[in-house]
Formats: C-alpha cells, sequence, structure tokens
C-alpha cells in the first residue's frame, strides 16, 4: 500500500505545531499502525531528518502508551483496540491518513505525537489506592466472600489502560471515564471500602485541579474507548462523590 500522511510536528510544549506531510511506499496491508509509522521513521533516519516522536510500550494492547488521534478518532477507525492492535488493512491503497497527538489542556504536548499523561499519575496518587495491613495478620482474601456480579464489574473496570482515549474524544476533554474507573474497581469490593469517602472527593478534587472538563453525558468516550469501559461507572462515580460529600458536611 502507498500512503499519504499528514502528521503533526511540534518541536516541544512551547513550539507552534503543525501538520506535515509524508509519503510511505510499499506498506504491508497486515503491519500494525505503528509498523507503518516504524518504516517512515526508517526512512527519515536514512534520510538524515528527524523521526516523529510517538509514544508505544508494549504494542499488544495493555500499557496505553500509544496515544493517536487518527483521521479524527482517539486509536482510529477500529471499535475496542489501542492504535497498537489497529491493522493498516482497515486502510485503502492511496488513503491520506491525518495522525496527531491528544488534544487536551491537561495533556499538554511534549513532542510530535508525544503527550504528558501525568496528570492522571497524580489523580491516582490522590486517591486510586487500597491501605493494606502489612503487620502479618492480613486477613486471607478467601476469607471475604464477594458476590460474583460485583466481582465482575470491578474486574471490568479495572481493565481501564489509562490511555486517555476518553479525555481525548470527549468535547470537555472530561477525565470522568477514567477517574469513575478507577473508582469504582475499589469501590466495588470491601477491601476498597475502607477508605471509600475520601478516595472519591480526593481523586475527583485531583481531576478538576488538573483542568480535565466535566462530564455533559455525550458518551463519546465510552465509543472510543479500547476497553469498553461502560458509562455506568460515571454513574456510581457521582454516586460515591455524593454520598461521601454529603457525609463530610
Ligand atoms: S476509560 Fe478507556 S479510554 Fe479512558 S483511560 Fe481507561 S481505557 Fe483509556
Ligand atoms: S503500545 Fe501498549 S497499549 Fe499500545
Amino acid at each position: 500500500m502507498d500512503l499519504i500522511l499528514k502528521i503533526w510536528r511540534q518541536k516541544n510544549k512551547e513550539a507552534k505545531g503543525e501538520l506535515k506531510t509524508y509519503e510511505v511506499k510499499g506498506v504491508s496491508p497486515d503491519s500494525s499502525f505503528l509498523e507503518m509509522l516504524d518504516v517512515l521513521n526508517d526512512d527519515l533516519v536514512n534520510k538524515g531528518d528527524e523521526p516523529v516522536a510517538f509514544d508505544h510500550d508494549c504494542r499488544e494492547g495493555i500499557c496505553g502508551m500509544c496515544s493517536l488521534y487518527i483521521n479524527g478518532e482517539a486509536h482510529g477507525p477500529d471499535r475496542a483496540i489501542t492504535t497498537c492492535q489497529l491493522h493498516m488493512r482497515k486502510f485503502k491503497d492511496g488513503d491520506t491518513i491525518y495522525i496527531e497527538p491528544w488534544r487536551a489542556a491537561a495533556f499538554p504536548v511534549v513532542k510530535d505525537l508525544v503527550v504528558d499523561r501525568s496528570a492522571f499519575d497524580r489523580i491516582m496518587a490522590a486517591g486510586g489506592f487500597v491501605s493494606v495491613n502489612t503487620s502479618g495478620n492480613t486477613q486471607d482474601a478467601n476469607a471475604l466472600p464477594i458476590p460474583k456480579d460485583d466481582a465482575d464489574k470491578a474486574f471490568d473496570a479495572a481493565t481501564c489502560i489509562g490511555c486517555g482515549a476518553c479525555v481525548a474524544s470527549c468535547k470537555n476533554a472530561s477525565a470522568m471515564l477514567f477517574v469513575s474507573a478507577k473508582v469504582s474497581q475499589l469501590a466495588l469490593l470491601p477491601q476498597g471500602r475502607v477508605e471509600a469517602e475520601r478516595r472519591a472527593i480526593h481523586m475527583v478534587e485531583q481531576m478538576d485541579h488538573e483542568g480535565f472538563g466535566n462530564c455533559t453525558n455525550t458518551g463519546a468516550c465510552e465509543v472510543e474507548c479500547p476497553k469498553g469501559i461502560s458509562l455506568e461507572n460515571i454513574a456510581r462515580l457521582n454516586r460515591e462523590y455524593l454520598s461521601a460529600a454529603i457525609k463530610a458536611e
């Protein structure tokens, strides 16, 4: 396949970026999107040009690093997959493909297609954990029976990989789907109830402090989420936050 790529190039956070046009030739339809970018970067390096900076790590849909906005969609045209799992057979020979970084004030561009998502780390540090008794008298996990439905819902919420596609696809750049998944995975389990109230309040406060917008129930986040995190989690976060805020008064 021969393709025209329009790629966002930006030297650093302060610099003004722009879309630049590149041609790649002879791309295999069976290669992944990131392998196609590897081919482009090999060409650029061979010509003595600066390669395109983009984030990636596992390349198997686990780490959440590969944050690309492709033809106006977070993680590209396929559903329920990350950019690293997207294959070139989803495109046609001769296509023009637009490739941009996540766009959100809370995710500043570091270089080209790489954004700084450390705001998510700070939200997690504000409350996305459970404190565990390490005295040696720790309760056996099997002594805490958990209804199957709760365990399944907690597990589904825990599949969030922190990629940020929900923020990038939201017109408000809201991080509610991410935060709600991280609150839900703990709030649904007895181990997570101990700190549940503090957690909901602190994580939402940090989310607001980082500059993410609020949720206005558009639902774009759920559509673009590669892990199928449900809007139900946002409803749960709202309940958790409201009941914690009332008790705190
Ligand atoms: S909720 Fe989905 S889109 Fe948002 S960070 Fe988690 S996995 Fe990515
Ligand atoms: S590179 Fe890890 S999810 Fe894509």
